[in-house]
């Protein structure tokens, strides 16, 4: 079992892009050990953290806040609407009263993409000093669902290398798709794309993985991960018909029966039912989706460990 000084030590957790695989093992790791029931750790002393969420949510806000309250951590409720950001106060100077006050990490969800980079890149003169967790900026990434679905996956088949794993949807507009393209093809994984043309932008995918029709996809894969539509980021809705979507990019009945005896289904959540899969699939027995979000508890415990040390806030 892991121990307490083997854990990773981080300033910030952005991105994980450059991660490097050590890391996200010893993570992945230490997120298995929580899971098993592994001790937590005793911080000597209190840890401040606040979520801030401009971007709703409700898997990654309530897990990150669970793996808050497992740590001992004492969570400083903030809300957007009712804050002064209503009254124009820029994200900085919301994270410097929040600091000021006592705040010690900040865990960020945010529209922008990247917009943690000017937090990272301080002048010495100013007072900002507070671990940033990156919990999704815009289409750019989203670490701690890479890092969950890396864990989903490594139950399922012990290893990454030469596993065949297709990402499928809306991936112009999906931090899920990047964040897991860069981590997988680094993991050694064979990474091929589908849905509609008009999300797949061959210059940046391509560099990853091959794209193909779902059917051409579906007997060969290992894990057939769903990506939602996001219907929030679209200019336009024209070209959306749901139907014509769940026949020729959608998970059927018909394409699940397909799929290797091993094979799993994943999907970040929420869900459209019908859609992205058939709602009786959801939970049927290759679906992970349950085992996602729990796992992405014991992920976050871990990733907020690693700053909490990184740091130094508990004291150890
Ligand atoms: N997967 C995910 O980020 O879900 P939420 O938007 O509900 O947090």
């Amino acid at each position: 079992m892991p121990q307490v000084e083997e854990c990773v030590k981080m300033s910030n957790f952005v991105s994980v892009e450059d991660l490097p695989l050590k890391i996200v093992e010893q993570l992945l790791k230490r997120a298995s050990y929580f899971k098993n029931g592994g001790q937590q750790p005793k911080f000597k002393q209190p840890v401040y953290a606040a979520n801030l969420f401009f971007e709703n949510s409700t898997r990654t806000h309530c897990s990150f806040e669970m793996a808050e309250r497992k740590l001992g951590l004492t969570v400083i409720p903030f809300d957007p609407a009712t804050s002064s950001v209503k009254k124009g106060e820029s994200l900085y100077d919301t994270l410097l009263a929040l600091n000021s006050i006592g705040v010690q990490l900040a865990v960020i969800r945010h529209p922008q993409n990247d917009y943690y980079l000017p937090l990272l890149d301080l002048a010495p003169t100013q007072q900002l000093n507070l671990g940033i967790v990156n919990a999704g900026d815009g289409s750019g990434q989203h670490p701690s669902q890479s890092l969950l679905d890396m864990l989903t996956i490594k139950e399922q088949f012990g290893h990454f290398a030469g596993l065949k794993i297709a990402i499928i949807g809306d991936l112009t507009n999906s931090r899920v798709a990047r964040s897991n393209m860069q981590l997988l093809q680094r993991l050694g994984a064979e990474i091929y794309f589908s849905g509609p043309q008009y999300w797949y932008d061959a210059a940046e995918f391509g560099q990853y993985g091959q794209y193909l029709p779902l059917d051409q996809l579906i007997e060969q894969m290992d894990v057939v991960m769903l990506l939602r539509v996001q219907h929030e980021r679209h200019q336009s809705e024209d070209q959306f018909d749901v139907t014509a979507y769940h026949q020729q990019y959608g998970l059927t009945k018909e394409r699940y029966r397909k799929m290797k005896d091993d094979a799993i289904i994943m999907h970040p959540g929420p869900i459209n039912r019908g859609v992205e899969l058939d709602s009786d699939l959801v939970e049927a027995p290759k679906s992970r989706f349950a085992e996602q979000m729990r796992n992405g508890v014991f992920v976050r415990m871990a990733m907020l460990e690693a700053v909490i040390n990184g740091r130094k806030l508990g004291g150890i």
